[in-house]
């Protein structure tokens, strides 16, 4: 579903991505891990367009899409949760995600409409009227990530999102992206939480230095005391 090919990306003169190669399936979830810096957030921009690779390309559906503007690979089904949650503070738990609703393709009856992401996450249904600014971490992160499904993407990208919460909202994330991926959502799921990383993923990568150094199933990494001490000191 999700295809980059030997990327590397830039910051100006700065070669972040050097030559970074992974896959997600259709219905996988694919964790990506690796300490602060590592080119994780990069990586995330580079798919969405934000940070356009300078060589390789990034190929969603078998079509290119490395080159395309954020908006259009938005729109052929890509959501992202970003890092820091970015939700609107002005703006209601409704209105933020009416901003981002788009009725699913070919008039699917059974996409994500406002009314069922609110039914989704009862915590918001009953902040809905409350302001971004009013709302906790944990509640900020769950408009975030009802806000990319609202779009009724195939794919979603999650960039940290357990970053700054408290362990007992981590676990509800962590159900959240378990739920997701039992819907057969693809999902890419950046994390420095180890264990949310490994607990329903498929496979994992971890990247170091803007390049993947290890690829696995979680329980090989789970198992592999040297990787996991050398690039995810844990
Ligand atoms: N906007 C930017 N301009 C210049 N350098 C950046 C920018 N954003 C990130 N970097 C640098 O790129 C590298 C990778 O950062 P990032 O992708 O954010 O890592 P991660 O998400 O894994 O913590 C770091 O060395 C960081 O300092
Ligand atoms: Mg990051």
């Amino acid at each position: 579903m999700l295809e980059l090919r030997e990327i590397h990306s830039y910051y100006g003169d700065s070669h972040i991505l050097q030559g970074l190669s992974l896959q997600v399936g259709k219905g996988e979830l694919v964790s990506i891990l690796g300490r602060n810096g590592a080119g994780k957030t990069t990586t995330i921009n580079s798919i969405i367009g934000f940070v356009p690779p300078r060589r390789g390309s990034v190929l969603f559906d078998n079509r290119k899409i490395s080159g395309l503007p954020p908006y259009r690979v938005a729109r052929m089904g890509i959501g992202l949760v970003p890092q820091g949650r970015r939700i609107f503070p002005t703006l209601t738990v409704a209105e933020n995600l009416a901003i981002g609703a788009r009725k699913a393709k070919n008039g699917r009856g059974d996409g994500w409409s406002v009314d069922r992401a609110l039914e989704f996450f009862p915590s918001l249904q009953r902040r809905k009227t409350n302001k971004g600014n009013q709302l906790s971490g944990g509640e900020q992160q769950m408009v975030a990530i009802a806000r990319a499904l609202v779009a009724n993407p195939k794919l979603l990208l999650m960039d940290e999102p357990s970053e700054g919460l408290a362990p007992i909202i981590v676990r509800e994330i962590a159900e959240v992206i378990r739920q997701l991926k039992h819907e057969g959502y693809s999902i890419l799921l950046v994390e420095q939480n180890f264990h949310l990383a490994l607990r329903a993923a498929d496979r994992v990568y971890v990247m170091n230095k803007g390049q993947i150094v290890h690829t696995s199933t979680p329980q090989e990494l789970e198992a592999d005391e040297e990787v996991k001490e050398k690039y995810l000191g844990v």
